[in-house]
């Protein structure tokens, strides 16, 4: 499989990954239509491939389109059609991914995560493509008591957005179901963070950024003061919520391994767990990027944020087993390159 099709490549984990792909050799394309980011980290990895040396030629097709529309999809299909290099796989990242939006707007994220999905499949069918590596994420588990989450642990969304992910799962199955040429991973991300070492792309989210990571790299530029800690009273070591940050490079290298197990084995339809198996709280969290970055973190504690969460880690000895995928960067490569990438572009990609 060489000529894979990356919805939502120019996004922060999408553009991570062709980075990845296209330095591996493979011919990508990419369909976005820029609602969360913008044309500019898509140049910027021409830039870093250059200064490693890696020459892509024409590998980078790169189309602006909405997934809801078939029309756009088949015109990237089309393209690759006649570049003599038909696409063999999907990896799919295009759609919205903040929960609390969702909460507000619960049929945007059914358009844009569902019907976008729908219009892709039909599409792959009708191309006569059946790999796809799905983005999933660990929102769609029900978290318990303290204990590491494998692929069978309950599941249980809590937003519209995790639903959204949910049922995107169920129909993958279903179509599995229908006809076993399909060959399907649902890869479940626990909480994506850092940048490219090169600092050059990284996180963009517009406006005032809702999850901790993001927001403490803005503190530490002083576009934001301080980091409000939601609760000090959680069952955790510190009382503050643990998870499982992974960084973005070690999850771009996961898609990698799957679409390589995707074309080495026989068609079937798995779920993923991609996440370090190690937790970290937010006061951790703080501590290191200050500590690895020499910068201040103010911090207050506040009440617990509605619907949250003690403890978020994955079981990855799927990934370890099945992928052959070990994750290789800690929090300190995570802090060290995030910092990099938000000092370098204060204002994300806007200058
Ligand atoms: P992102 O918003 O940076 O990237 C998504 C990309 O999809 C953007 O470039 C956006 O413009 C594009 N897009 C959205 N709707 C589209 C449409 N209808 N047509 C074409 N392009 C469209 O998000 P990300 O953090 O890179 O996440 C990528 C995927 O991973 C998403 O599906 C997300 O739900 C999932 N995920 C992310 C996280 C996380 O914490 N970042 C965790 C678990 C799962
Ligand atoms: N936190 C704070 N203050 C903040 C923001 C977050 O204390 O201002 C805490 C949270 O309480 C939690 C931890 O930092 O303990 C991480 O919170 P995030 O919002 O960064 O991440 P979540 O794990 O809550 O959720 C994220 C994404 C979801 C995704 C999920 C995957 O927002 O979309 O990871 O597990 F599904």
């Amino acid at each position: 499989m060489n000529s894979i099709l990356v919805t939502g490549g120019a996004g922060f984990i999408g553009s991570h990954t062709c980075l990845s792909l296209l330095k591996k050799g493979y011919t990508v394309y990419v369909l976005d239509s820029y609602i969360n980011s913008s044309p500019v980290p898509l140049q910027r990895i021409s830039i870093i491939l250059e200064k490693e040396n890696v020459k892509i030629d024409d590998k980078l097709t790169i189309l602006k389109g909405d997934l809801r529309k078939e029309s756009d999809i088949k015109k990237i299909f089309e393209i690759a059609l006649k570049k003599n290099k038909p696409i063999e796989a999907v990896v799919h990242f295009a759609g919205l991914k903040a929960v609390g939006e969702s909460n507000k707007k619960a049929i945007k994220y059914w358009d844009f995560n569902v019907l976008g999905t729908i219009s892709l499949l039909k599409v792959m069918e009708d191309y006569d493509c059946w790999n796809i590596v799905f983005s999933s994420s660990a929102t769609i588990y029900r978290p318990k008591k303290n204990s590491l989450m494998d692929e069978n642990h309950e599941l249980g969304p809590s937003n519209p957005y995790g639903v959204t992910k949910f049922v995107i799962e169920k129909m993958l199955n279903d179509a599995f179901r229908s006809n076993q040429k399909w060959r399907i991973i649902n890869l479940r991300y626990f909480n994506p963070i850092g940048a490219h070492p090169s600092g050059l792309i990284g996180e963009d989210p517009l406006g005032i950024p809702n999850n901790l990571f993001p927001l403490i790299m803005q503190v530490a530029i002083g576009k934001i003061n301080e980091i409000k800690i939601f609760g000090k009273d959680w069952p955790t070591k510190d009382g503050t919520g643990i998870r499982d940050y992974i960084h973005v490079m070690d999850l771009a290298e996961g898609h990698l391994k799957a679409l390589e197990f995707l074309i080495n084995e026989k068609p079937q339809i798995c779920n993923i767990n991609l996440g370090t198996g190690i937790g970290t709280s937010v006061l951790e969290l703080i501590k290191t990027f200050e500590k690895i970055n020499n910068v201040k973190i103010p911090y207050v504690f506040t009440g617990r944020r509605k619907g949250d969460n003690a403890f978020v880690v994955a079981d990855n000895s799927l990934a370890q087993s099945n992928l052959n995928w070990i994750p290789k960067m800690n929090i300190e490569h995570m802090c060290r390159d995030g910092y990099l990438w938000q000092i370098n572009n204060p204002n994300g990609y806007l200058k």
